[in-house]
């Protein structure tokens, strides 16, 4: 492939087609941006596995990512891809590394490293890896039962998903993944990041689940266009399903409840969803090890970002200053005097790091209300 050019990431080199705005018709597909995910992905790797795992990069396109784990976290690496251009690519980038691969019947083998040119769906039902890492155009969706299968148990599941608008369209939403969003007319609730991430999720779970594997999340986050899901995988799905449970929202009056409940405290009928996954979205020791990890690689926009996750309330669906606002008609307040108001009502609440005006809190829609209106009085 001609028109290439040399971009460093991490501590690797990489050849990537010089071209403007990322796109699919690129021959070969890169992401300059997706840096800030590959940096967290590295990190999460080298937390979860202490000692050498096979890590496999079922979409790879440049390598850049699977390169990255086998040189930056020292995993072994499985590179594919269904086109044959990237392949050339990710091999020329192995060999820029010092990795010289060599071709092998349909295969290209080097120290650590293996290439692929399939369709990631017939290598992840043929092969079995401890890490899986999904990245592909849009929807993860049909590649999740084989990314299941594959994984080992006791392995680490990743999944990127830049279809992010099923947050807000209910019938795609339920098309990929089996739950709908939730939207009347124009209107979605404030919370709807969360609400995509968790339909996503509770998809990944489910896939696991098939094949008596439970995904326990580790670090899970919305961030831009896209949402990436990090899940130890381990047996007995059983007590993962018990945290499913459905969302119902009021649109007249935007009050969200925890449950099935066909009926608001205000009179009106609620939209309802689910099942969804209503459990934790991370765990708290690992996000902080990663974030630990990130500030060490000197890469201190991940590593707050990370944090602030790791400080959020475990609690889900968030709330945010700008519905609030607009729904009382009064001023909004800043983010630091509503937090510290919860907290002396003795509430638990946290930023949340899905949007920069949302926050997380124990406390029921009409208590948020109240210490809302309270401020500034
Ligand atoms: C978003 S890009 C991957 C980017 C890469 N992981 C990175 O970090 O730069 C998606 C890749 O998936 C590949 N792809 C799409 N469908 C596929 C399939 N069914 N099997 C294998 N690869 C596929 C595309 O060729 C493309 O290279
Ligand atoms: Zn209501």
């Amino acid at each position: 492939m001609s028109n290439l050019e040399e971009v460093r990431e991490g501590r690797v080199r990489l050849l990537v087609p010089r071209i403007g705005v990322p796109s699919k018709k690129s021959p070969v597909f890169y992401n300059p941006e997706m840096e800030f995910s590959r940096n967290i992905s590295v990190a999460c790797l080298s937390v979860f596995a202490k000692e050498t795992v096979e890590v496999c990069d079922a979409m790879c396109a440049t390598g850049a990512a699977g390169i990255r784990y086998r040189v930056e976290a020292g995993s072994e690496v499985w590179l594919n891809d269904r086109n044959p251009e990237a392949v050339r690519l990710a091999v020329k980038n192995l060999e820029l590394n010092g990795i010289p691969v060599r071709k092998s019947g349909k295969l290209w083998k080097g120290p650590g490293v293996t290439v692929s040119n399939e369709d990631a769906n017939v290598l992840l039902t043929s092969e079995s890896f401890s890490v899986v890492d999904l990245d592909p155009f849009g929807s993860p969706a049909n590649f999740l039962n084989a990314a299941a299968k594959s994984v080992f148990r006791k392995g680490l599941l990743c999944v990127t998903a830049t279809d992010t608008s099923v947050s807000t369209h209910p019938l795609s939403a339920l098309k990929k993944y089996g739950i709908p969003s939730l939207k009347k007319g124009h209107e979605k609730p404030e919370y709807y990041p969360e609400l995509g991430l968790r339909i996503v999720l509770s998809s990944i779970i489910l896939s696991c689940a098939r094949y008596g594997k439970r995904f326990e999340p580790l670090l899970c986050f919305s961030k831009r266009h896209f949402f990436r899901f990090f899940g130890r995988i381990s047996g007995a799905p059983s007590g993962i399903l018990k945290k499913f449970g459905y969302v119902s929202h009021c649109f007249s009056c935007g009050n969200r409840f925890v449950g099935p409940e066909s009926r608001c405290t205000c009179g009106s009928r609620t939209e309802i969803t689910g099942p969804l996954y209503l459990g934790p979205t991370f765990d708290r020791d690992f996000a902080r090890e990663v974030a630990g990890k990130l500030k060490e690689a000197g890469f201190r926009v991940e590593s707050e970002f990370v944090e602030l996750v790791s400080k959020e309330v475990d609690t889900p669906l968030f709330f945010s200053l700008h519905e609030l606002s607009s729904r009382t008609g009064r001023k909004s307040v800043s983010m630091e005097k509503m937090l510290q108001a919860l907290e002396e009502r003795g509430f638990r609440c946290s930023k949340t790091h899905a949007s920069p005006v949302g926050f997380k809190t124990d406390a029921g829609r009409e208590e948020v209300l109240e210490t809302f209106a309270a401020i500034g009085k």
